[in-house]
């Protein structure tokens, strides 16, 4: 496996291209718009940089992990001869299954269709493809070139083959995969969500301020950021979206979002993307 084609250029897009590359892999970055190919590219170099400054990269290594990237705004260009292609786009299920339907019809026959998504069934994505054995989900954490995870996603068809490819693929980017069924929100968001849904809801009820709650579960469970401010982070737009495929996957009102999530979502306070979540970024 050499060739990997990226679709989408966003945060988790280009630092899935990013480590790829690192690692020695051909990567076509592929977006519909120029614009943002040109500034994941930016956010590459400035992430590999970090590495190069911090001493764990050379600067030839982050030359040539730059040149193993090429972009691309057709995605039937983009993938025509890739061996694996991985999803990144954002997390909409129509889109995506747009997107997989596309894949399935220009990517080659023996290509595996991986999807980054952080809760939408892998099993119904792979429902639109003549290939449900090689559909996969590849679920990497934010920021990519730094955390160790990825959770690796088997549908309801997904081949042992497939899978056993990607768990090795996955150690061959210096990451650990963790194999787990496709049930909502996987088991990552399964078990972050609902933790950060009741520090809102604490937030809510007035047990406690923003800094209290983020410094209680820092200090007191050496998490490396508080729940609210990883909120933030992930996107609360993002969060209230897994919320509510565990809430509609299962029925069961544990968990039902916190109303106050769903005002900042609606008010466009979605964390550090739009300038303001529980802190403020300007
Ligand atoms: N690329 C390369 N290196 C990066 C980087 C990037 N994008 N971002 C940070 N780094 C490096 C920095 O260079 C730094 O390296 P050294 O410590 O060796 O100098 C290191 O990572 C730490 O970065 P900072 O010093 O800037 O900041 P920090 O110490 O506060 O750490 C953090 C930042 C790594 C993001 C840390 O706060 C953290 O681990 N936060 C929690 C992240 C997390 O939980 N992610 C999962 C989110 S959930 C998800 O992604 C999935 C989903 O479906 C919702």
């Amino acid at each position: 496996m050499k060739n990997v084609a990226v679709i989408g250029s966003g945060t988790m897009g280009n630092g899935i291209a990013h480590v790829f590359a690192q690692f020695n892999y051909q990567v076509n970055l592929i977006d519909i718009n120029q614009t943002a190919l040109d500034q994941a590219l930016k956010t590459i170099e400035k992430n590999l940089d970090r590495q190069v400054a911090k001493g764990t990269l050379t600067d030839h290594q982050k030359q040539v992990t730059l040149q193993n990237i090429s972009t691309f705004t057709v995605i039937s260009e983009g993938v025509a001869t890739a061996d694996l292609i991985v999803e990144a786009a954002t997390e909409n299920i129509d889109l995506k299954l747009k997107i997989f339907k596309d894949l399935d019809l220009h990517a080659p026959k023996s290509a595996i269709l991986a999807s980054n998504t952080s809760s939408i069934s892998i099993t119904q994505i792979a429902a639109v493809t003549s290939r449900g054995e090689k559909v996969i989900g590849m679920h990497f954490m934010n920021p990519v070139p730094v955390m160790k995870l990825v959770e690796v996603i088997r549908g309801y068809q997904t081949s042992n083959e497939t899978t056993d490819t990607i768990m090795e693929l996955s150690k061959s980017l210096e990451k650990t995969p963790v194999e787990v069924n496709d049930y909502p929100g996987f088991v990552a968001n399964r078990i972050l969500m609902p933790m950060i849904n009741e520090a809102i809801y604490t937030l809510y009820e007035g047990v406690a301020g923003v800094y209290e709650i983020d410094t209680v579960m820092k200090l007191g469970m050496a998490h490396p950021m508080g729940p609210l401010q990883l909120a933030d982070f992930i996107g609360l737009d993002v969060c209230l979206a897994i919320l509510k495929v565990l809430h509609d996957g299962f029925g069961n009102s544990k968990y039902a979002p916190c109303p106050l999530l769903i005002n900042m979502v609606a008010a466009g306070r979605k964390g550090v993307k739009s300038g303001e979540g529980f802190y403020r970024y300007t």
